[in-house]
């Protein structure tokens, strides 16, 4: 009975992130609400057309804005006639860098807590051009149409200047070591040449993957306008916060002048982070004194929010003839800007993936004079999975070992580079179970040896690995009402993954509340918190502040419970929230409501806030999620046209919070993978620093006839050192997904291709 009653109270949640700290009981299911496929909260609100995105808030008097772009890589504006434009119809401002307001430059991402932007280029302060594509001009008018159209009418005239655009010619003139957040992007184990060198088994390739555009659903835009002091902002955001403390430098006012709010946010995998548009449109809405509405055309958005740099990876492998690692070598060039900090990390994953004996990973960086490339689902692992596991599919075919069995072979038993042992690693469960439902068994080892018709058949697997991150800074707020009722307040980001749902469920089973006794509120910048949807690590960060929130309010709760209440005299590490109330954790029957509580006391509510310790799990662990992922293709022996036909991914991301959300995250990832691998292509005209496709006709995505039903699978297996046991999973499905469908082609048709994507030329 102990056990049982035991079962469903939830305990203050210990530190689960140091050495000798508890696990979060939530790992336990508890009060059942974790591990439900709870539907979207909001989906009602987005199948009925009443959530509200940025662009459909609007303020009395607004304006509408369009952009005018560079056409020119690098140099100067000589002359910029906007006459045309301002006598067109309904126009009411043209902003260029002849009237825009002095504004301080944006903090780069990373280079602070709380940096939002992509780069720290000036924005419109002077006739400088950096990239083409570069906002020249903003016309605000009374309608979108006539912004649009007397954004047509502006004629520039430019001082052409040499810019650097090609990657070969860059390289050619020398690279530099890549820094990603901080550290070098480099490391070594003994002597990887030589043991290569040395070793009986050997493959020795360059991978080449090509810039990648973002193309989120709903297109970035921002409603803002000045109230008095303060600046109002509708954003599409996933770093509220961030935002608005980036915006107030560099409009030079305090931070609680800036409020940023973000309700829904259609898509965001590391784009909707601060671009131009938001510091222009505001720029703008003071020089009309006027709200403005900015909505980017797609061309905009391939114009001035970043995507994914190219990169060019050489691995190579030495093996004994039984499979293991004598040489693992990870080394290559990526592009970014002399502005930004994102050198595409491709070593990332595998830091952390192989026991070899030796190792050397490098990354390289090139200085273009382009837009600043940024984060961008799984950024380094996405491509750098591909890189790696197609060497590894290639020495699996050189030694005549199936592929899982040489994974497993070098498994590694702790992290090869660190020497920390793994929070949670059960990548062989995975390809176990993973094998088993896909049935790899069958698959034939000969590469081109499955023929149907004139359909080539092949399947391939790979690994996909994803770092554990929880980033520090987010302060949460509940409040608890006399009716029971709690709402959870945090400046956190609902894109779509379903955030405020499990969110919900995680509260409910903390607080011992049912789902609709919680309000969880969100994506607003006066809230508590410095919270980044991103790193796949937002889950994990919210969870520990609600445990801090949690912990204070128990407190507070035995405070104002007094000597009258059964719980009197119990410390905070005696009791446990359960059913609606608190009761002492081995004597459930000591039992008060949190209804009970305040009304004895006369309170309506009692509100509390409190921020988790510093992250330092991470210091004492290697904290990863893997998955194994396995692919059956099609390809056309007679046109090459590659079909995936089946994909199943089996995924060890420690406790999955909400079955619903988190097969669609992991497909999702997948499906923007199977995209990686067959189609998405930036095409950048290395003779002037165009992007020459910026739209979804001529950028490619996949489409529902692109995707096959994909199967997912997960472990389960709780991580004992994270909040709630959970690992983030945002990002994870888009890794190894590129080397799965890759090595699925080599195994149908004999051909390797090394370069992304893998359209049907490649394979005739
Ligand atoms: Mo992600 S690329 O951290 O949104």
């Amino acid at each position: 009975a102990m056990q049982g009653a035991m079962a469903k109270a939830v305990a203050l949640a210990p530190d689960s992130w140091v050495p000798g700290g508890k696990p979060d009981p939530l790992i336990a299911r508890q009060h059942g609400h974790v591990g439900k496929p709870v539907s979207r909260l909001d989906g009602p609100l987005k199948v009925s057309g009443t959530a509200r995105f940025a662009a459909e808030f609007s303020f009395d008097n607004m304006v509408y804005g369009a952009l005018v772009y560079s056409t020119i890589a690098k140099g100067r504006i000589v002359e910029i006639d906007t006459g045309e434009a301002e006598a067109a119809p309904g126009v009411v401002t043209v902003m260029t860098h002849r009237n825009a307001p002095r504004l301080n430059p944006p903090p780069v991402f990373l280079s602070n807590p709380k940096a939002a932007g992509g780069d720290t280029l000036p924005v419109m302060q002077d006739d400088r051009i950096h990239w083409n594509g570069e906002p020249v001009a903003v016309v605000l008018a009374q309608t979108q149409e006539q912004a649009d159209h007397a954004a047509s009418l502006i004629r520039v005239r430019y001082a052409e200047e040499t810019a650097l655009l090609g990657f070969e010619e860059a390289k050619a003139r020398g690279t530099r070591q890549g820094l990603f957040m901080g550290p070098p992007l480099h490391n070594e184990i003994g002597e990887a040449e030589a043991a290569l060198a040395a070793a009986p088994v050997k493959v020795d390739a360059t991978y080449r993957t090509p810039r990648h555009n973002h193309n989120a659903i709903e297109l970035h835009a921002v409603t803002v306008a000045w109230q008095g002091e303060t600046l109002r902002v509708h954003d599409a955001s996933q770093l509220v916060a961030h935002t608005a403390w980036s915006m107030a430098q560099i409009f030079g006012i305090d931070a609680a002048q800036v409020v940023i709010t973000s309700p829904f946010v259609g898509g965001g995998f590391g784009g909707k982070c601060m671009w131009q548009h938001h510091i222009l449109a505001a720029a703008a809405a003071k020089v009309a004194g006027r709200p403005v509405r900015l909505v980017l055309s797609r061309e905009g958005v391939y114009r001035i929010v970043g995507g994914r740099s190219l990169t060019e990876q050489r691995v190579a492998l030495g093996a004994s003839p039984d499979g293991k690692l004598k040489a693992l070598i990870h080394t290559g060039t990526t592009a970014k800007t002399a502005d930004n900090v994102m050198p595409e990390p491709f070593i990332m994953p595998t830091r952390s993936a192989y026991a070899a004996e030796t190792m050397l990973l490098d990354v390289q960086t090139v200085e273009l004079d382009m837009l600043a490339n940024t984060f961008m689902r799984a950024p380094g692992e996405a491509v750098g999975t591909f890189a790696l596991e197609s060497a590894i599919d290639e020495l699996a075919e050189a030694l005549a070992i199936d592929p899982i069995e040489l994974r497993m072979r070098n498994d590694p038993e702790k992290d090869p580079i660190s020497g920390l042992p793994f929070s949670s690693h059960n990548l062989a469960e995975a390809y176990r179970a993973g094998a088993e439902r896909f049935g790899w068994g069958a698959r034939a080892a000969r590469p081109g040896a499955v023929r149907d018709g004139e359909w080539l058949v092949g399947m391939g697997c790979a690994t996909g690995t994803y770092p554990y991150y929880r980033m520090p800074g987010g302060a949460a707020r509940i409040t608890l009402r006399s009716d029971g009722h709690a709402t959870i307040d945090i400046a956190a980001h609902e894109m779509g993954m379903g955030t405020a749902t499990a969110q919900t469920q995680v509260a409910a089973d903390r607080l011992g509340l049912e789902l609709d006794a919680i309000t969880f509120n969100y994506g607003d910048s006066t809230l508590p918190g410095v919270v980044l949807a991103g790193g796949s690590q937002q889950t994990a960060s919210i969870g520990a502040s609600v445990i801090a929130a949690h912990h204070a309010l128990v407190k507070e709760l035995l405070k104002t419970a007094g000597n009258d209440s059964p719980l009197a005299g119990l410390e905070p590490d005696q009791v446990a929230s359960r059913d609606g109330g608190l009761c002492k954790l081995d004597d459930p029957a000591r039992y008060e409501s949190y209804a009970s509580i305040l009304r004895r006391a006369q309170r309506d509510t009692i509100c509390v806030e409190a921020s988790p310790p510093q992250p330092l799990e991470t210091m004492h662990w290697s904290m990863h999620s893997h998955c194994a992922m396995f692919c059956e293709v099609r390809v056309n022996a007679v046109t090459g046209e590659p079909r995936v036909s089946r994909f199943l991914g089996s995924f060890d991301c420690g406790r999955i919070l909400n079955p619903k959300t988190a097969s669609s995250q992991f497909r999702g990832g997948i499906i923007m993978g199977l995209g990686l691998a067959l189609m998405e292509e930036t095409l950048f005209d290395e003779r002037n620093g165009r992007i020459m496709n910026p739209s979804l006709a001529d950028y490619h995505v996949p489409v529902h006839m692109d995707v096959p039903d994909i199967d997912v699978i997960w472990t389960d297996i709780a991580d004992p050192h994270t909040p709630m046991g959970a690992h983030g999973i945002g990002e994870i499905g888009i890794t190894g997904t590129g080397a799965a469908i890759a090595n699925a082609i080599y195994n149908a048709t004999g051909k390797r291709v090394r370069d992304l994507p893998i359209t049907l030329d490649k394979l005739l």
